[in-house]
């Protein structure tokens, strides 16, 4: 880093960062000493939650409160960071899914989790990429799921989505791997990140229960391999190598089996 680079503040954004996984990373990042822009939902807890982290770990925090599903958000939310501040982070983590039967979901469900999972990371990273350009040393971090790895019925639109947030990020990567920003994307299984995913995970049965990681757990571990310039983070191993060996004929109907049962039983 330059000495000029040396005395400018710089700042990692964290998208979807008043809970779950968000929330872990940006204590997380905190803890290494590293400025915050924390980005969530309006009306919750972001603006005491900056606070607590700044005092705590005394790093600057900024926080901005918006709804990620609307383009012209995320262009405001783009053009606020880029006026305002030097960013050599972005964690691209809001993201939303769920489980239905398609006929069930109303079209704002559908339309929701398409435009937070795949059209604001998109953009985001569109539009923050030449500010991490600018910085010596930068990083991009998009948050996909195990569930990228396999259609699921009764899911259909989530895994579909970080499917895209998979691919994208490869193909980022092998883009930008002659520059100085590097491209990560992690792939994480079920993580006790609320009470609803809990239960409903929970619902699944014993594989679903063997396989819940505590997302302060999954932070520190991805930071620590985003660090260490790992282009595909895998906190799942078992999971991962289940995925790969099984035939698609037989995970389709087994995965869509387990959250079939989910399902039923809500
Ligand atoms: N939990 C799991 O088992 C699991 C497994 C694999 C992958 N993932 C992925 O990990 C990431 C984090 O998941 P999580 O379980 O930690 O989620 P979570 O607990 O539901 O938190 C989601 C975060 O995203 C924010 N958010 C939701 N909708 C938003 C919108 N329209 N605009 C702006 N922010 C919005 C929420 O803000 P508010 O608090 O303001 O609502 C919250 O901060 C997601 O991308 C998810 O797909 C999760």
């Amino acid at each position: 880093m330059s000495e000029s680079e040396n005395s400018k503040e710089l700042f990692a954004v964290v998208t979807g960062a008043s809970q779950g996984l968000g929330k872990a990373f940006s204590s997380e990042l905190a803890k290494r000493k590293i400025n915050l822009i924390l980005v969530s939902l309006p009306n919750q807890n972001l603006a005491e939650l900056s606070a607590e982290i700044g005092e705590e770990y005394k790093v600057k925090t900024h926080y901005y409160e918006t709804d990620l599903t609307v383009n012209e958000n995320v262009l405001k939310l783009s053009e606020w960071i880029n006026r305002n501040f030097s960013v050599n982070l972005l964690i691209n983590n809001a993201g939303m899914g769920g489980s239905k039967r398609f006929i069930d979901a109303d079209v704002n469900y559908i339309n929701n989790i398409m435009q937070l999972n795949v059209v604001a990371t998109s953009i985001l990273s569109h539009q923050l990429l030449p500010n991490l350009m600018s910085q010596s040393k930068s990083y991009i971090l998009n948050v996909s799921s195990m569930a990228a790895f396999s259609p699921i019925g009764y899911k259909t639109v989530y895994p579909a989505s970080k499917s895209f947030v998979h691919s994208f990020s490869r193909g980022l990567y092998e883009e930008l791997k002659d520059t100085n920003v590097f491209v990560s994307v992690v792939n994480p299984g079920a993580m006790k990140t609320n009470d609803e995913i809990t239960s409903r995970i929970e619902k699944q049965g014993f594989f679903g229960k063997l396989t819940l990681l505590e997302p302060e757990k999954v932070a520190k571990y991805c930071i620590t391999q985003l660090f260490n310039r790992d282009t595909v983070i895998m906190v799942n191993s078992f999971s991962w190598l289940m995925l790969h060996l099984l035939p698609i004929w037989i995970r389709l109907p087994l995965m869509t089996r387990a959250i079939k049962r989910e399902v039923i039983n809500c």
